[in-house]
C-alpha cells in the first residue's frame, strides 16, 4: 500500500481553494477530511462571523491555535485545511512542519480577486473594504503572508485548475516525493 503523509495540512490565501481540494484529495487517499474553520465553529457553537464580531479577532486566534494545536497532536490520519491566517501566527507554521506534511495553494493575485469580490461579505476580514480597494489589500496581504505560506513542505500553483486537476497533481507529487517525505 502507498505511504503517505499522516497528516496533510493545506494553507493558503483565502479563497486558494485549500476546503474544495482538501475534500477531494481525502477522498483520493481514502482518509478524514478537517476543515479547520468547521473544526472551530463547531466547538464554539458559533460561526466563524459571529466570532469575529461577538468576541474579536484575538479570540479567534488564540482559538484557531488551540484546536490546530489538538489536531497536530492527536493520532490520526488526515487531511486538514487551516484558514488563510493560521500559518502566519507565532510558532504556528514551524508546529505544522513538525507534525505534518503542508502544502501551499498559490494563486495569483488577480485569481484571488476574482474569487473574492463575490464573497467578500462572508469574510470577516474583506467585508469591509471597497471593491476598488480590494486588489491592492489582497496584494499587500499575500505579500506579508507569503514569507510564511513558502515554508511549505510543497507549493502547488492553482491557476485555471479544477479542484480534481488539483488534487489529483498533488497525489502525484506525494508519490514522487515519496522518500523524501516522513
Ligand atoms: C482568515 C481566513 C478564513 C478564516 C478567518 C480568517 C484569514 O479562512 O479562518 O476568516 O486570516 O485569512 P479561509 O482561508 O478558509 O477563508
Amino acid at each position: 500500500m502507498e505511504e503517505f503523509p499522516k497528516k496533510i495540512i493545506l494553507m493558503g490565501y483565502m479563497a486558494s481553494g485549500k476546503s474544495s481540494v482538501g475534500r477531494e484529495l481525502a477522498i483520493l487517499l481514502n482518509r478524514n477530511f478537517i476543515d479547520l474553520d468547521v473544526f472551530i465553529a463547531e466547538n464554539e457553537d458559533l460561526s466563524i462571523s459571529q466570532i469575529f464580531d461577538e468576541k474579536g479577532e484575538p479570540y479567534f486566534r488564540k482559538k484557531e491555535m488551540v484546536y490546530l494545536r489538538e489536531l497536530l497532536h492527536n493520532d490520526s490520519a488526515f487531511v486538514l485545511s487551516v484558514g488563510g491566517g493560521t500559518p502566519t501566527f507565532t510558532g504556528a507554521i514551524e508546529m505544522i512542519n513538525e507534525k505534518a506534511f503542508s502544502i501551499y495553494l498559490k494563486a495569483s493575485i488577480q485569481t484571488l480577486f476574482e474569487r473574492l469580490v463575490p464573497e467578500k461579505i462572508e469574510r470577516p476580514l474583506l467585508k469591509k473594504i471597497p471593491d476598488i480597494a480590494l486588489q491592492e489589500y489582497i496584494a499587500v496581504h499575500l505579500f506579508e503572508r507569503s514569507h510564511y505560506y513558502l515554508k511549505a513542505n510543497l507549493s502547488v500553483s492553482v491557476d485555471f485548475k479544477s479542484t480534481n486537476e488539483i488534487s489529483k497533481e498533488i497525489v502525484h507529487l506525494l508519490k514522487e516525493n515519496g522518500k523524501l517525505i516522513h
